[in-house]
């Protein structure tokens, strides 16, 4: 029998420190270090995010050894998030798995974040076939990707301003909710009326999405109510902007679906976690017929899985890294 492939993978991209460990295709264990510190300030702040990835790293890895029940020694690649996110915290994990490669004589694995959230729909079962679409939906990034294998990914669209989490985040700080708002947004209009407030909706070229205009028209639309109009109407007003960024996304990605023709579809990213894109998106799928997908809460938001996933396939294909690459904080 062929020697199991054992990955190590880590994600520092921003301000989690994420450790996994996959055997064969299977995620054994996938440990996450949340930084809350960030609270506080209402929003990552660079330089705390790569002390403390400096700081939890070490741990974040023994934990993860050991939910896995794996030695060091054990491990047959190592792999990290090479692109893009904040320069600082890539540095801590890039330096980290390259250590980890010298000192174990094990291949070095770099993975590019976007693409592992595409992936992080292959993590378990039901998986997407080939080609599938999928929209990635993160505090970074919004974009409606084309993967026709794990390494063919085709960009169709993508946010020409803010991404889809940034407005969730935005807009939820004018509410006075704390950082990260979008989970609280999602939480709280769970009771509120969606209609209740109209709020723009952008008009953008083919799949491309803008959520920069939709900011504004909440800060002009707050700025002319009374002190008192926010904690009256915060579950109305949550909805409402929920409603018409979610929106914007399920149409941009089902005139996707029509156009390809492709009945398989998923979303990604942390923004994938939101419940009422969920709903929308499975309505708007069985109305055409499509198989939906969307990965498990665990791997929606940045986590180590994804890039073990990425990371394996480019173990099976004999893609590996070597002492010279650098992590990027954009994509090239
Ligand atoms: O993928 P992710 O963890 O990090 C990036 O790669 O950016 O995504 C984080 C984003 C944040 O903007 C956060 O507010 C948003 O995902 N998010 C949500 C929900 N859970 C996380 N947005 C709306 N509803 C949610 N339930
Ligand atoms: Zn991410």
């Amino acid at each position: 029998m062929a020697e199991s492939i054992l990955i190590l993978a880590i994600e520092s991209s921003c301000d989690d420190t994420g450790i996994a460990v996959l055997k064969d295709g299977k995620i054994l264990s996938n440990v996450i270090n949340q930084q809350k510190i960030h609270e506080e300030y209402g929003g990552v702040v660079p330089e705390k995010a790569s002390r403390l990835h400096l700081k939890y790293i070490v741990p974040t890895f023994q934990k993860a050894l050991e939910e896995a029940r794996v030695q060091k020694e054990e491990i047959s690649a190592v792999a990290f998030t090479q692109s893009p996110g904040l320069i600082g915290s890539l540095l801590v994990g890039e330096m980290f798995a390259k250590g980890l490669s010298l000192s174990l004589n094990i291949p070095l694995i770099a993975v590019q974040h976007l693409r592992a959230h595409v992936l992080s729909l292959l993590i378990e079962d039901p998986r997407p076939a080939f080609p599938f679409l999928c929209l990635t939906v993160s505090g970074g990034h919004t974009q409606i990707i084309l993967c026709r294998s794990v390494s063919d990914m085709v960009i169709l669209g993508e946010t020409i301003d803010d991404a889809a989490g940034e407005a969730f985040d935005k807009t939820s700080k004018m509410l006075g909710l704390p950082y990260p708002g979008g989970p609280v947004m999602d939480k709280l209009a769970q009771t509120g009326n969606p209609k209740a407030f109209s709020f723009a909706q952008p008009v953008t070229d083919a799949f491309n999405f803008s959520f920069s205009g939709l900011k504004t028209s909440v800060l002009y639309f707050l700025q002319k109510q009374s002190p008192s109009f926010i904690s009256d109407h915060l579950n109305d007003l949550c909805a409402s902007v929920q409603y018409a960024i979610v929106e914007s996304l399920i149409r941009k990605l089902m005139k996707a679906q029509e156009e390809y023709q492709i009945k398989e579809v998923g979303i990604a990213g942390g923004v994938s976690a939101n419940s009422y894109l969920r709903k929308r998106f499975l309505e708007e799928c069985a109305k055409r017929n499509c198989n939906a997908y969307y990965p498990k809460m665990e791997y929606c938001t940045d986590n180590a899985a994804m890039i073990a996933t990425a990371a394996y396939y480019k173990f099976l294909a004999n893609d590996f890294a070597d002492l010279s690459i650098h992590s990027k904080a954009r994509v090239d």
